[in-house]
């Protein structure tokens, strides 16, 4: 697997930023592609016009459904376990572990890491492994301007998100289903990307619980697995981390889980997916449609790298 094929954050990152490590904090982070600012609940301005990453013809997936039919095994197997369970989960104070090789390496209170950065609005296409998907409206900033604010050293080329342990409030967790707690990771670049974002609220609010309150990762052209919620820790590594599914059953889920119609499942096709809420099936479509992440996979063997 080339891993060396991926630009250094040195890079792409401006010297000043690595210069200026100590006052990231305050710094405010530069408008951002395709994004909205949002303030409150500018939200509605869009409600008429949705407006996806990538194409214009996508229906937003309602609240009920995106906040309703949930995969969050902390809070239970069931598709709506997470919503019923998670209504009590307390996500202030939260603090973030940053660790590695990073140069800025210390537990910040989720204030402080989220602070300067712009926050946004994306409707993104997010597809399950399971074969649903959504269209949902997230809100949140860049994982690559946290990442250049945190600065990696030379020696990163992998980043690790690691979900709250915490069995008292967390009652999947006293079951074996998954090997504890949830990891997910991305190479460098990957989460350098700027459709990779951390996400903090959905359709204009405050992310509720049963979505990976406070903070989450999502990555749209990738199987919604990825997207690890309620993250505590940020770890920079120079090898391949082990992440949750693929440790679980390493057959069924790759580490890099792109959306790919090519590539089955071994019990299931990929190749069509059910958008919730619309009776008939819909094809595929590589990288969930979101075709500039091409690059990153170039001379890769994507059956095998799936
Ligand atoms: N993160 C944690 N910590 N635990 C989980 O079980 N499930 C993943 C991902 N992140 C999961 C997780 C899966 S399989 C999916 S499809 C998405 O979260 C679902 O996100 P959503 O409920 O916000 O749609």
């Amino acid at each position: 697997m080339p891993t060396n094929n991926h630009p250094h954050p040195s890079e792409v990152t401006p010297e000043s930023i690595y210069m200026n490590r100590r006052s990231f904090i305050r710094r405010a982070s530069v408008a951002s592609i395709g994004g909205s600012l949002i303030a409150g609940g500018v939200w509605a301005r869009h409600k008429n016009a949705p407006r996806v990453e990538g194409t214009s013809d996508d229906e937003l997936t309602p609240w009920e459904t995106v906040t309703g039919y949930n995969n969050f095994y902390e809070f239970g197997t069931g598709k709506g376990d997470p919503k019923e369970n998670a209504q009590d989960f307390k996500t202030d104070p939260w603090s973030i572990e940053v660790s590695g090789e990073v140069s800025e390496k210390r537990t910040f209170s989720f204030e402080e890491l989220v602070d300067g950065l712009t926050v946004e609005e994306r409707i993104y296409r997010m597809r399950c492994v399971e074969g649903w998907s959504m269209v949902v409206p997230w809100n949140g900033f860049m994982l690559k301007d946290l990442i250049e604010h945190l600065g990696p050293t030379e020696d990163a080329n992998y980043v690790e998100f690691t979900t709250l342990m915490d069995r008292t409030q967390m009652p999947g967790q006293n079951s074996p289903v998954l090997p504890w707690p949830y990891v997910e990771a991305l190479r460098l670049d990957e989460a350098m990307h700027p459709l990779t974002i951390m996400v903090t609220g959905v359709y204009g609010k405050k992310l509720p619980p049963q979505n990976g309150a406070p903070i989450r990762m999502i990555v749209p052209w990738k199987y919604g697995f990825k997207g690890a919620k309620s993250i505590v820790k940020i770890r920079f590594t120079k090898r391949q981390p082990r992440t949750t599914w693929n440790e679980a059953i390493p057959r069924e889920y790759g580490f890099y889980a792109n959306v790919n119609p090519e590539v089955d499942h071994p019990r299931w096709s990929q190749a069509s997916e059910r958008r919730l809420g619309e009776f008939f099936r819909r094809d595929s479509l590589m990288f969930n449609g979101y075709d500039e992440v091409a690059p990153l996979y170039e001379g890769m063997d994507l059956s095998r790298n799936y």
